[in-house]
């Protein structure tokens, strides 16, 4: 067999592209900016495998390009709400995604927006920064404790039950969970995790809701501003899933008029565009979608990508399969 051709869309850690360079034929895209869709069709009509990532935009007219051609995405991540994955199905592309390695990073992000979140960290950042900050006292900057509350994760897979044991067992937070699937008892046991019947009861609990679950249609704007309003006053809102999962009109309108205390954020809807109307707002706190952002991580990443890469290239399944 000819060694395969691929094509890496951004810039990996330099050892993962060391490692893959030792076994195929890469091509790596030498500016690190998101290919636009001319780009990617290209790609996909010319590569055996393409390995693209969260900024790579993969419609059914996109990946029509590469009917005959691509015979697998290895996606550098795990969330594939950018690809479609149905049409991938239909033109018999194998898609896999990194699953696990990025666990541990991405729930250590919603405990530092939780926790910045709620002690207004980059606020009094700023005011420090800005030489405003005129020292301690008694009434100033005041925040809301992070210990002993409730937190209430929408979605309850590996990141979720990952970032309910840091904060159960670490801040002696109580845990509630929504999800469609029930976890299970040990799952239960070892989160401390509570399952909620409906979204709306664990609005209506928890002093701080975070997102853990996918992104696309599905769960498109779950948190509208119908749900928002359901939500104690005091509660915050964290989001490390997708953005398209929030509705950002109504979550900015809700953060103005203090319907909730403030929200967290690490990822938008049209990223890398952040709404204009959270920028001017104190109670949020806007992170540029960090979740996986540390070197172990992003080697581990890569390393997924490879080993999906290899057992598809000697005729086995790969492992993290999704389409
Ligand atoms: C993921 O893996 O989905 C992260 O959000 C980075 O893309």
């Amino acid at each position: 067999m000819p060694t395969p051709r691929i094509l890496l869309t951004r810039r990996w850690p330099a050892e993962v592209e060391h490692y893959l360079s030792q076994r195929y034929e890469v091509t790596v895209n030498e500016h690190d900016t998101p290919p636009d869709a001319a780009a990617l069709k290209a790609a996909l009509a010319s590569y055996d495998a393409v390995c693209p990532t969260v900024t790579d935009k993969l419609t059914a007219d996109v990946l029509a390009a590469g009917r005959g051609k691509v015979r697998i995405l290895g996606n550098y991540g795990v969330g594939v709400s950018h690809i479609d994955l149905q049409a991938c199905k239909r033109l018999g592309i194998v898609v896999t995604n990194t699953p696990n390695v990025l666990t541990e990073a991405t729930a250590e992000i919603a405990i530092m927006l939780m926790l910045m979140a709620a002690r207004r960290a980059g606020e009094g950042e700023r005011q420090v920064r800005a030489h405003a900050w005129d020292g301690w006292a008694p009434t100033r900057m005041i925040g809301a404790d992070v210990t002993g509350k409730t937190l209430g994760l929408v979605g309850f897979g590996r990141i979720g039950q990952a970032t309910a044991q840091k904060a159960h067992h670490g801040f002696g937070m109580r845990i509630l969970y929504y999800s469609r699937k029930r976890a299970t008892p040990e799952v239960e046991a070892l989160t401390g995790g509570r399952h909620c019947a409906s979204l709306e009861d664990l609005l209506e609990s928890a002093d701080f809701v975070s997102l853990h679950c996918p992104g696309g249609a599905q769960t498109r704007h779950l948190l509208n501003a119908e749900r928002l309003d359901r939500m104690k006053r005091s509660a915050f809102l964290i989001n490390t899933a997708r953005g398209e999962v929030v509705d950002e009109v109504a979550l900015a309108h809700a953060l103005r008029n203090r319907v909730i205390a403030g929200a967290g954020l690490d990822v938008y809807e049209h990223e890398p565009r952040v709404p204009e109307a959270f920028l001017g707002l104190d109670n949020v706190v806007l992170l540029p979608h960090l979740g996986s952002a540390t070197l172990e991580t992003r080697v581990a990443m890569g390393m997924r990508v490879a080993e999906n890469l290899e057992r598809f290239f000697a005729g086995l399944e790969p492992g993290d399969r999704v389409a």
